[in-house]
């Protein structure tokens, strides 16, 4: 068991600026580093452990062609039962070991009929529909302010330096907005004509809590959603986990692509 400052000392001759959270079926972005250190989050003192199937709840750290990045398999959701704080620990955790960018990507429903599953959308904005913060509680001003502005939650430049990777290797893409639910139940065919009303292109159950914390805390942000499936009634078939996996699989495999290229490309 060891404490972020020893953690901080672990990652002395690798200093990572950048994090990756990997989301479902997504894990494979961490398997082609080479010489990894591997910590699990269970054996971090005060960090919560994830219970969703295919994640696996630990850090992998090591380069990417020539950066050091760190890879988070296994995130924390508030359908686990967790507050959004803990999100918020986390990654201020991530800020006080170096990171200054983070790479958040998850799996989403599509509530915008020319985003297919297994296509890429960059995040541009939110709606918080989770009806949470993870700002919630006492503030310390050290850290970040206690009314946080996230008109720039969303860095354009670091968007647009990924769309032009994704342009290079000929991907398709697509730019919206991502509503956060707290699931774990899928949205009723009512609730995704509403939100496709309210204007959101893709829902999730991720990624505000973490995009709100990096906001706060100064992190520089980019976030993606492969598309895994439309929203309930908009296609004839039921939702599952498995085809979320399933065709997160497909997504993953170009969005590996684009994140290992980002850091090899020059
Ligand atoms: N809704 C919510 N979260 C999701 C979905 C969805 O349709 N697909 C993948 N994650």
């Amino acid at each position: 068991m060891i404490n972020i400052k020893q953690f901080k000392k672990l990652l002395s001759n690798r200093r990572p600026k950048y994090a990756i959270i990997l989301g479902s079926g997504l894990g494979a972005v961490a398997d082609g580093i080479k010489n990894p250190l591997v910590i699990k989050y269970s054996d971090i003192e005060g960090f919560p452990t994830s219970t969703v199937p295919g994640h696996k709840g630990q850090m992998v750290i090591g380069k990417i062609g020539e950066t050091e990045v760190l890879c988070m398999q296994g995130r924390f959701h508030m359908y686990e039962g967790y507050h959004p704080s803990i999100i918020k620990e986390m990654v201020v955790s991530l800020k006080q070991i170096g990171i200054r960018q983070l790479i958040i990507t998850n799996a989403a429903g599509s509530l915008n009929p020319d985003f297919h599953p297994g296509e890429i959308m960059f995040i541009s904005d939110h709606i918080n529909f989770s009806g949470l913060n993870p700002l919630i509680g006492p503030n310390d001003e050290s850290i970040g302010p206690r009314f946080v502005d996230m008109t720039s939650a969303y860095d354009a430049k670091l968007r647009s330096r990924f769309k032009s990777v994704a342009e290079k290797l000929k991907l398709k893409t697509h730019e919206g907005t991502y509503l956060m639910v707290t699931g774990p139940s899928f949205e009723t065919p009512a609730e995704i004509r509403a939100f496709r009303t309210l204007g959101a292109d893709a829902v999730g159950m991720s990624t505000v809590p973490e995009v709100i914390s990096a906001a706060y805390c100064g992190l520089k942000t980019v976030a993606m959603s492969v598309i895994t499936n439309f929203g309930a009634g908009m296609q004839k078939e039921k939702l599952s986990h498995e085809q979320t996996l399933s065709c997160a699989a497909l997504g993953a495999s170009s969005l590996t692509r684009l994140i290992k290229s980002f850091f090899t490309e020059k």
